[in-house]
Formats: C-alpha cells, structure tokens, sequence
C-alpha cells in the first residue's frame, strides 16, 4: 500500500500520479492536500513519513513544486529514505541502491508522462542488498545514535 501527498504546488500532478496507480490496480491511500489552497509542505512530508516509518505503508510518495521542501522534510523523519527524482536513472538507482521508501517529485518541474514513468520505476525495482544494505545500516546506526 503506498501513501501519497503533496501540498498546493504538487496538488496537479499528484491528480496525475492518482490516475496512474488507479489505472495500474496499486492500492494507495491519499493523504491529500485536495486543492489548491496554500499550506505549509512540512506538515504533510510529516504525516505520511510517520506512516511509512511505523509501517503501516510499503512506499510513500510525496509532491511539492519543486520536491525540494518536502524531501528535506520527509528526510528528519526516521527511518526515512526519501529520494527526489527529475529521471528515470535516479528513479531505479534510489530504489537499487539507497532502498529509498518514499519518491518526491515537483509538481513545476515534472509533467505528467515522465513522472509516471519516474513512479512505475520507483515502484517495480526492488532493493539490490548486499554492499548497499552496508551503507543503509549506517545511515540507520546514525540515526539510532545521534537522533532521539
Ligand atoms: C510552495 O510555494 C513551494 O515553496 C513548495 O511547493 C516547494 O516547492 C518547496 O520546496
């Protein structure tokens, strides 16, 4: 189950990305926002970052205007992994390599053909393991020293 949000700068194109996992049966749950009034994108990196981290959802995907805000946000949350992605290389590689649990995108940088095609990848590739779970386990034994 993948959770999605945005705030009003990625409300268009999550519309898009929701069309998409509807056409491709993947179950999700919206976190919204669900217009376009303006509102604060750390509250919602937040929200549905808690929810990846406590495992209640598999992958999250989260969309500002730019993607920059809200994966900054989403990346103080622990046991977050989360990826910006402008192309289909990164999109692959984050999930081969850093095991990335939630994908931003900017909903003024990206249309809707080449996100998709970002999220399909996203979500079909699974982790490579191996030296990379290494460099993973890392990240995780910072956080679990360094971050209550
Ligand atoms: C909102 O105007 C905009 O700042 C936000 O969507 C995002 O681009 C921040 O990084």
């Amino acid at each position: 189950m993948i959770a999605i949000g945005c705030d009003h700068g990625g409300y268009k194109l999550k519309e898009e990305i929701l069309a998409y996992l509807k056409r491709e049966n993947i179950p999700y749950k919206d976190f919204g926002v669900y217009d376009e009034t303006s509102v604060n994108y750390p509250d919602k990196a937040f929200e549905v970052c808690e929810e990846v981290a406590k495992g209640n959802f598999e992958k999250g995907i989260l969309i500002c205007g730019t993607g920059i805000g809200i994966s900054i946000a989403a990346n103080k949350v622990k046991g977050i992994r989360a990826a910006l992605c402008s192309d289909c290389f990164s999109a692959k590689y984050t999930r081969l390599h850093n095991d990335a649990n939630i994908l931003c995108m900017g909903g003024r940088t990206l249309g809707p053909g080449l996100s998709e095609m970002i999220t399909d990848i996203f979500l079909h590739t699974e982790f490579e393991g191996g030296r990379h779970k290494t460099r993973i386990d890392l990240i995780s034994a910072y956080e679990e020293a360094h971050i209550k």
